[in-house]
C-alpha cells in the first residue's frame, strides 16, 4: 500500500517520546529511515531502540527547533548520516495551562516559539534539503483540535492559537510549496493519551473522565489510532491531499 515510502529518509521531531516516536515508529515499517530531533538527550535512545526493533537506519540528534543553528546542524547530520530527507513530521510540541489574565508574556512566548516558530523552521529546513536535493516533499504538521475548538476545563490560550497558526502555517505553505513538489499537510488530532496529557490526567482522574465523556467515540485515542493516517499523508498515495488540516478526534468537534 505504502511501498513508495521504502528508502525515503523523514526527519521527525518530537521524536524521542510520545506521537512523534509512534509516527517514525510506523514509518519505519513502511522502510523509511527516520531520523528523530528532540530537545531530550534520550532521543539517542530513542533511534537506537527504533533502529533494533525495525531494522532500519535511524539516528536520534539534540535539537531545538526553536534555535535556527540547532536545526541546521541537526539537518546537516541527518544528510550525513542517512542522506537527504524527503519527509518532515513536525511533532514537537508543549502546552502551557495557565490564566491568561495573569500569564507571563514569556510563557505565551515559549509556547508560540515552539509550536508554531518552530514547525516553520523546520519546514523550511526541509524545503530547503529538497531544494538542494533536486527531490519532491511531504510535510506533516502535528496541529490539534485545539486549532478550531476552545478545549475545558482547561485554559490554554497560547496552545490554542499556535495550533491555529500551525493550521493556516500547513495551507500557506502548502499553496506556497505545491509548484515545488511539496506537500504540506496536518493532523489535527483530539485527546490522545501521552506523556503530554498523563502530566494532567495522573495528578487528576477526574479531568480524563471528563473529557472522555465528551468525546462520541467514548475514548480518548492511543498514539497508535493516528499513525496510518500520518503514514498516508507521508506516502504518494494521498498524492492529490495538499493543504489540509484531517481532524482525527472520535467525533469531538462534530458535536
Ligand atoms: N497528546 C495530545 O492529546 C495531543 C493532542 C493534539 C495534538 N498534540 C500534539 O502532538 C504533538 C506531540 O505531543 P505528545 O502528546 O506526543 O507530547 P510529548 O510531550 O510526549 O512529546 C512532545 C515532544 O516534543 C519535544 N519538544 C518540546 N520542545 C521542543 C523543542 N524546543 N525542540 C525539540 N523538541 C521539543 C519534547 O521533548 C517531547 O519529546 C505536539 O505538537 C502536541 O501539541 C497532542
Amino acid at each position: 500500500m505504502f511501498e513508495d515510502l521504502a528508502g525515503r529518509i523523514a526527519v521527525v521531531t518530537g521524536g524521542a517520546r510520545g506521537l512523534g516516536l509512534t509516527f517514525a515508529r510506523a514509518l519505519a515499517r513502511w522502510g523509511v529511515q527516520p531520523a528523530l530531533l528532540d530537545v531530550l538527550p534520550e532521543v539517542a535512545d530513542s533511534a537506537r531502540a527504533l533502529q533494533d526493533e525495525t531494522g532500519v537506519g535511524s539516528v536520534g540528534v539534540v535539537t531545538d527547533v526553536t534555535d535556527e543553528r540547532s536545526i541546521t546542524d541537526a539537518f546537516a547530520q541527518v544528510g550525513s548520516v542517512l542522506g537527504a530527507p524527503s519527509i518532515l513530521v513536525n511533532a514537537a510540541g508543549i502546552t502551557v495551562w495557565e490564566d491568561s489574565i495573569d500569564a507571563p508574556r514569556a510563557s505565551w512566548q515559549r509556547v508560540i516559539d515552539i509550536n508554531l516558530t518552530g514547525t516553520f523552521l523546520c519546514c523550511q529546513a526541509l524545503a530547503r534539503a529538497c531544494r538542494s536535493a533536486g527531490q519532491r516533499g511531504a510535510i506533516v504538521n502535528v496541529s490539534s483540535m485545539s486549532a478550531r475548538v476552545v478545549n475545558v476545563p482547561q485554559h490554554q490560550a497560547s496552545y490554542n492559537t499556535s495550533k491555529a497558526g500551525v493550521d493556516m502555517l500547513t495551507r500557506s505553505l502548502a499553496v506556497e510549496w505545491a509548484p515545488l513538489g511539496i506537500r504540506v499537510n496536518a493532523i489535527a488530532p483530539g485527546y490522545v493519551l501521552s506523556d503530554m496529557t498523563r502530566q494532567f490526567t495522573d495528578a487528576n482522574p477526574e479531568l480524563a473522565q471528563r473529557w472522555t465523556e465528551m468525546i462520541p467515540a467514548g475514548r480518548m485515542a492511543e498514539p497508535s489510532d493516528l499513525e496510518a493516517l500520518v503514514v498516508l499523508l507521508c506516502s504518494d498515495r494521498s498524492s492529490y491531499l495538499v493543504g489540509q488540516s484531517v481532524v482525527i478526534d472520535g467525533a469531538y468537534t462534530a458535536i
